[in-house]
């Protein structure tokens, strides 16, 4: 057996309803059992477990998986660990090279941190933390939030950490290494501690903060150890894992403290950088949370600043981005101190567009006394709205500049497709206004849902969707489509609960996989409604291609390539009527 069928058939040989059953009360109602989930805060029975599928989905915060997962989440342990566990449970022998290895390599690194954060954590409590506890409630941070990010505090002590630490039998070259010592003294000293941890959850440094008004800088990070890289680290993005779910979307902060607040008031899909602008490797990482990204930076110039680079890096992956734009040097932490969660998640529900914000902006500090100026703002203001996508939202930006200017709304719109005939834009995937509500589901949307639903379960509507090309509406789709067809053909079988195992280091598209198997459907699907459901989602690429030849032939200037993109057309909807 090779690792993979090992893992299935510890899987196979867990049941998860038994399993889960042990650590929360399940009930049986009709074919599945219920519970209280318990991944967020709840009393009501939301979560479903299937003993058929061997899954567990909840309607409320959407947490779901398999087995593995379950435990994963429940116990806070590491795949490996838990695959061990089941595995001596159900007698199945596994071998060191069976589970996805943890480099054991750094089993000393994380014990050394671990150990640090405890060591932190006692210092604030004791009497000599006394000064640190008055900083943190004169910023109203409260016992809770202290606990839950883990603050602690650094003591005066030249060695004191240290001496701990040798104590217990690491080397000073080790802690020189990971980074806890430097020269083998303690490297933070009065400092409030923020651990740091990646994007599992595994402490990996710190940042300490000064509680004083000194000439030191504000924040000393760990050095970069191999675990330890600034540049693709995220604060928090283990806890925003989860309340993305809840959530759909993610929000870019700052700061520590920013964030720090925002789960205060209970928003907690939040990440920061280090404090460093956003590199592409920290683009990666946020997407695999969700498309629907906001950024919330300071509301000073520096601020402005980001919001723009920012906006732009995640314009050429293809993403646009909203903005809530503060004002009046505010950050995050600032605002919600003085306008509360209500006001907060006010602001978070009226985030603008990054187009928006980028044409606001340019409107600032210019004062359009000449023609001239008037002019280049018009132009550069169009060169942003040809960007977009959205009809109405075009009209709407063309119809105020307009008015502003008191300019023909022809002579603008005029303006805007010469300007776009002469650019190739790229398609951005915009970011959702409010939770994408099952009722607010288009009917191709539907019809892929119910057809991936049953790629899971049936394997000859695989084979289907390959014979047929069935291109699905949306990237998500498209993306989650492939990973079944490529998990079916490698393993020569396909059921929900080994996808999921599979599927896991992805976490948007497991989100998409609970959307869709919330459905819930009946097991027997008839030849007709496949039909109906596969000629639904070919409507769509037809109309999607029309569509695509249709803009290519209005902002084409040549006849003869017009010509021939009518041709194309044409053959289209022969081919459609056959
Ligand atoms: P407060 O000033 O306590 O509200 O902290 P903050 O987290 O809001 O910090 P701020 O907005 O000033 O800076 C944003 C982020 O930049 C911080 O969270 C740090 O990650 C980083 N940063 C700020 N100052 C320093 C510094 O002196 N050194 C380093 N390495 N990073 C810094
Ligand atoms: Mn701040």
């Amino acid at each position: 057996m090779n690792n993979q069928d090992i893992i299935n058939e510890v899987r196979r040989k867990s049941d998860i309803v038994e399993i889960i059953g042990e650590k929360i009360p399940l009930e049986k109602r009709g074919k599945n059992y219920f519970g209280v989930c318990p991944f967020h805060d709840d009393t009501n029975p939301s979560m479903s477990v299937s003993s058929e599928k061997q899954i567990y989905t909840c309607f409320s915060c959407h947490a779901t998986g398999n087995v593995f997962t379950f435990l994963m989440n429940y116990e806070h342990k590491e795949f490996n660990e838990v695959l061990h566990d089941l595995a001596k449970r159900v007698g199945i022998t596994v071998n060191s090279f069976a589970a996805p290895k943890i480099p054991t390599k750094y089993k000393d690194w994380y014990e050394i941190y671990d150990l640090a954060v405890k060591y932190y954590q006692n210092n604030l409590m004791s009497k000599d933390g006394e000064e640190a506890r008055i900083y943190l409630k004169n910023r109203s941070i409260d016992a809770n939030t202290i606990k839950e990010f883990s603050l602690g505090y650094a003591l005066s002590g030249r060695d004191s950490l240290t001496r701990l630490l040798t104590k217990k039998g690491y080397s000073l070259d080790l802690l020189n290494k990971v980074g806890i010592t430097s020269n083998d003294y303690d490297i933070y000293h009065l400092r409030l501690m923020f651990p740091l941890h990646d994007l599992s959850g595994k402490v990996i440094g710190f940042s300490g903060r000064i509680i004083t008004n000194s000439k030191q800088n504000k924040y000393l990070n760990t050095k970069e150890t191999e675990l330890f890289k600034k540049g693709s680290l995220l604060y928090h993005y283990h806890i925003a894992k989860e309340a993305v779910r809840v959530s759909k979307s993610v929000i870019i902060m700052e700061g520590f403290m920013d964030i720090i607040r925002a789960s205060s008031i209970n928003v907690k899909n939040t990440v920061a950088t280090m404090g460093t602008a956003l590199t592409v490797e920290h683009i990666k990482n946020i997407k695999r949370l969700s498309n629907n990204i906001i950024l919330c930076f300071d509301g000073d110039e520096a601020g402005v600043k980001a919001t723009l680079a920012a906006g732009e890096m995640f314009s050429k992956e293809n993403i646009e981005v909203k903005v809530i734009a503060l004002t009046n040097n505010d950050d995050p932490d600032t605002y919600i101190l003085k306008n509360g969660e209500e006001a907060f998640r006010n602001l978070i529900d009226n985030a603008i567009y990054f187009s928006d914000f980028k044409i606001k902006n340019l409107s600032r500090n210019r004062n359009f006394t000449s023609s001239e100026d008037k002019a280049n703002y018009i132009h550069e203001v169009l060169e942003e709205t040809i960007k977009i996508t959205d009809p109405i939202r075009i009209e709407i930006i063309l119809k105020d500049l307009a008015k502003k200017f008191e300019i023909g709304y022809n002579t603008l719109e005029k303006s805007f497709y010469e300007l776009q005939a002469t650019k190739i834009t790229p398609t951005i995937v915009v970011a959702d206004k409010k939770n994408t509500k099952e009722d607010k589901r288009n009917k191709y949307q539907k019809a892929s849902y119910i057809i991936i639903y049953y790629m899971l379960n049936k394997q000859n509507i695989i084979d289907l969707v390959e014979k047929e090309h069935l291109v699905f509406p949306t990237e998500d789709l498209r993306a989650l489509e492939s990973e079944i067809v490529y998990f079916y053909h490698k393993y020569g079988f396909i059921n929900v609960a080994d996808f999921y195992t599979y599927l896991t280091p992805k976490i948007s598209l497991v989100n998409l996989l609970a959307e869709i198997l919330q459905l819930d459907l009946k097991t027997d699907l008839k030849e007709d409604d496949v039909k109906a459901y596969f000629k639904v989602i070919k409507e769509y690429n037809f109309n999607a291609q029309i569509k695509y030849l249709e803009e290519k032939i209005s902002n084409s200037t040549d006849f003869n390539e017009q010509l021939k993109y009518a041709e194309e057309i044409r053959k289209l909807r022969i081919g459609e009527k056959k």
